[in-house]
């Protein structure tokens, strides 16, 4: 099974994605946990160039073939070879992050996104897709506070420098693209508390689990 994180900037998708990795884990699966950008050895590579303040000049179309790079060597370099091996694969982040940041976003064609994705993507698509819903303003503060106990610099990322407005756009982009892809996406209020968050998820995965065994 592959199942994907999405949602802005500090809504909670690492800290959900490590509970699923330990609950799945429990449960005698093996799991493979990764992300977008730098899922792989090029794609660190990637990501530096893609998240760095240095690049601040970068053009949305460049930043568009950078990400659908990482995801092209990240599908058929780690994720296929371990769905094949009869793992389960969770990914922080995944192609829907593309339509969201690059359509809505930075205001390119949702549909010409998805399309390049389904190039990129390689036929590899996640069964469910949990988006973590969350007022930009809970995000940001969020990923502020963790960056200061962490001790990262906060002009460090290029998204994270982004206007509210930008981030405003890509959570109502998120919603609006969940509800087009209803088949897999999973829309959470991630407001809550931790645990109660993934009370919520693990229901849905529990199902998830119970169907493919039929
Ligand atoms: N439900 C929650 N309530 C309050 N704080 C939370 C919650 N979930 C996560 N956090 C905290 O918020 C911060 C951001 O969470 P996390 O790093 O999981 O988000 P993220 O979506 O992975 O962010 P990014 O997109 O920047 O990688 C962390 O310090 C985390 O401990
Ligand atoms: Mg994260």
């Amino acid at each position: 099974m592959f199942i994907t994180f999405e949602g802005i900037e500090g809504c909670g998708k690492s800290t959900q994605v490590r509970l699923l990795r330990d609950y799945l884990g429990s449960l005698g699966l093996e799991v493979l946990v990764t992300k977008e950008p730098g899922g792989s050895r090029l794609g660190k590579k990637l990501r530096s160039m893609l998240l760095s303040m240095e690049n601040k000049d970068i053009t949305r179309e460049a930043e568009l073939f950078l990400y659908l790079a990482d995801r092209a060597q990240h599908v058929q370099q780690v994720i296929r070879p371990a769905l094949k091996d009869g793992r389960t694969v969770i990914s922080d982040r995944y192609a829907d992050s593309t339509v969201v940041y690059q359509g809505y976003g930075r205001g390119m064609d949702p549909d010409i996104l998805n399309r390049m994705n389904l190039l990129a993507a390689a036929g590899v698509w996640p069964e469910i897709t949990f988006l973590l819903d969350l007022p930009p303003e809970a995000g940001l503060e969020r990923a502020m506070k963790r960056n200061k106990e962490k001790n990262i610099a906060a002009s460090e990322g290029r998204f994270e420098a982004e206007g509210l407005d930008f981030h405003r756009r890509v959570r109502q982009g998120y919603l609006e693209w969940a509800a087009r892809n209803r088949n897999r996406f999973v829309v959470l209020d991630a407001s809550g508390d931790e645990l109660s968050i993934f009370e919520a998820l693990r229901e849905k995965v529990n199902q998830a689990l119970r169907l493919e065994q039929f």
